[in-house]
């Protein structure tokens, strides 16, 4: 695996392999590896020819009083996790080769009335600092296809929208969520979970399924389906952030006859924010 720490150096290898017709893969993440971040990589693997995978802890996607800080950077094991699932290029850049103009940039990528909801009402500018990376990131790699996880759903369909909407030439993929055996959906913060907290984490994705159930048999009522959700997590000790039921393709609250429902929720622990979801399809 080449490591690269400048987007010249990353450029000019990729062109290379471009001239040799080699399909270009794009898995882009913030370090902190774990076996979902992997399983992207797979995916990338299984339709490209060359897979790059960029670690950047993006600070423009992260508030003033969210964990920037204490993002957890491990770069070293990172590194070897790649190199032995045999990805091709690391793409390591500093702050610097991202945002060459600082404080001072201009530009900013936004998708307005998907950003504001869900995971943008209590992040304010978070996925305008997603966006604007990624749009970077595509534009330095130019990969054919990228690969992003639906454990962050709102994230993917604000990527697909974006790449629709802007005409960017790269196909987008998304990768299952991946979870403990308990159901709790791998993440870098979990890591956060005090060991206290750890038993009852799983007490989100057992809302999301038990909601999808109601509705199954049946159950109309989404706001009583929400709150009975929020109410169970509050009792596991947990403050809920939300918990709506939505449309999957434009996130809006699901209406009585939509069949594509995403169900999305998040919640905080004493020192993290957790999310996760589950989609289906109503027959
Ligand atoms: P990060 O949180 O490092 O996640 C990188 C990719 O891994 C994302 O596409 C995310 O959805 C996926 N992922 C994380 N946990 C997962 C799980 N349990 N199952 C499936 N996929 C999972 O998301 C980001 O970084 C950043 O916002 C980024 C897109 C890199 C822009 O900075």
């Amino acid at each position: 695996m080449q490591i690269f720490h400048h987007v010249e150096s990353i450029r000019s290898a990729l062109k290379e392999q471009r001239l040799q017709n080699k399909r270009v893969g794009f898995v882009p993440t913030m370090g902190n590896l774990h076996d979902a971040h992997i399983e992207l990589v797979k995916i990338a693997q299984q339709y490209c020819d060359v897979v790059v995978v960029s670690i950047f802890v993006n600070p423009l996607q992260f508030g003033l009083n969210e964990d920037w800080d204490k993002y957890p950077r491990t770069f070293e094991a990172d590194s070897n996790r790649l190199r032995d699932v045999q990805c091709d290029y690391l793409f390591y850049p500093d702050e610097k080769e991202i945002y060459p103009n600082g404080m001072a940039e201009q530009t900013r990528v936004i998708v307005p009335t998907m950003t504001d909801v869900l995971c943008g009402a209590s992040r304010p500018g978070h996925f305008e600092g997603v966006t604007t990376v990624v749009s970077k990131l595509f534009n330095i790699i130019q990969p054919d296809l990228a690969v992003f996880g639906k454990k962050d759903f709102q994230q993917l369909a604000i990527i697909r929208r974006m790449v629709e909407d802007l005409c960017i030439p790269v196909e987008i993929v998304g990768g299952e969520i991946y979870r403990e055996d308990d159901g709790l959906a791998m993440s870098s913060r979990n890591s956060f979970i005090t060991e206290e907290e750890r038993p009852n984490v799983s007490v989100l994705n057992r809302s999301l399924i038990e909601a999808q159930t109601s509705i199954e048999e049946g159950n109309k009522d989404f706001f009583a389906v929400e709150q009975e959700a929020k109410d169970k997590i509050q009792a596991a000790g947990f403050k809920p952030d939300y918990f709506n039921i939505c449309n999957s393709k434009t996130l809006e609250p699901a209406a009585n006859d939509d069949n594509e429902i995403t169900i999305l929720g998040a919640m905080y622990t004493a020192s993290a924010r957790l999310i996760d979801n589950l989609s289906f399809t109503l027959s």
